[in-house]
């Protein structure tokens, strides 16, 4: 059972190794931050159209499309893709080229290449069923650790670790908050990165709290300039309370 105590023992292992990570910070984050960020998001969600659907198939198409793209330019690539392959089937059956005349707009090329072998791969090999575990998700080519996350916290909303997600903007805000930010991303720290992911799933709220993180990370923990005056987490960012942000007047944050 994935509850707030096995979330905190685990925590508690992680700031024996983890000398920035301070106990204060991390209770903060698992009692105070899913809370606060499902509230914030409640009123301040964007309105995307793969958050109005729990299709696996469209939420596969939409989180490989993400990356690396802005959301602006994915909507209407992602919307016109959907039309024309409207199913898994569909995109198996397709010719790659005509696959790739959509895809390559997005501007990464290889990501027609990677959603047509990948649904080959779920038709050939998975009975045309995307897969419901990151054992399986892992063993399709182009599917990493962030997709398969992203797959089990949307679109079969998984209330266990399995369903944590770290991106750049997730990293960002994580890492802000609980005051562990530093430029060198090396093994350690990545590993402490996706133990606080973790310990932000609460049973039931999964796909609130990693939608509300990445539009907390993209529209105010924003890399330059975060817009902490408005920031649901000031209370308990440890960045905010630093000397980096002071030195900025908080006006040029809004
Ligand atoms: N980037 C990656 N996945 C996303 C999502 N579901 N919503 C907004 N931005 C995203």
């Amino acid at each position: 059972m994935w509850d707030i105590e096995t979330r905190s023992a685990k925590g508690q292992e992680e700031i024996i190794k983890n000398e920035f990570l301070g106990k204060a910070s991390f209770e903060n984050l698992i009692k105070f931050f899913p809370l606060k960020l499902i509230e914030w998001f409640s009123r301040n969600q964007r309105d995307l159209p793969w958050r109005r659907t729990r299709d696996p198939y469209k939420i596969l198409v939409s989180e490989i499309m993400l990356q690396q793209t802005n959301v602006e330019i994915v909507i209407p690539i992602y919307m016109n893709f959907l039309q024309k392959f409207p199913t898994i089937q569909a995109l198996a059956a397709a010719k790659v080229e005509d696959v790739k005349i959509i895809t390559d707009k997005l501007g990464y090329k290889r990501r027609g290449e990677f959603l047509h072998s990948i649904a080959n791969q779920i038709v050939n090999e998975k009975g045309g069923r995307i897969p419901d575990s990151l054992d399986q998700l892992l063993t399709l080519k182009g599917i990493g650790r962030y997709t398969a996350g992203a797959i089990l916290s949307f679109a079969f909303e998984r209330s266990d670790p399995t369903a944590a997600i770290v991106d750049v903007n997730v990293d960002r805000v994580l890492s802000r908050i609980t005051g562990i930010w530093t430029e060198e991303r090396d093994a350690s720290f990545i590993k402490t990165i996706w133990t606080l992911a973790e310990s932000i799933i609460i049973p039931g709220k999964v796909w609130e709290v990693n939608q509300g993180i990445l539009d907390l990370g993209a529209t105010i923990c924003v890399s330059k300039k975060p817009k902490c005056a408005i920031c649901p987490m000031i209370k308990i960012c440890e960045y905010y309370k630093s000397e980096y942000p002071k030195q900025i007047p908080l006006d040029s944050f809004l």
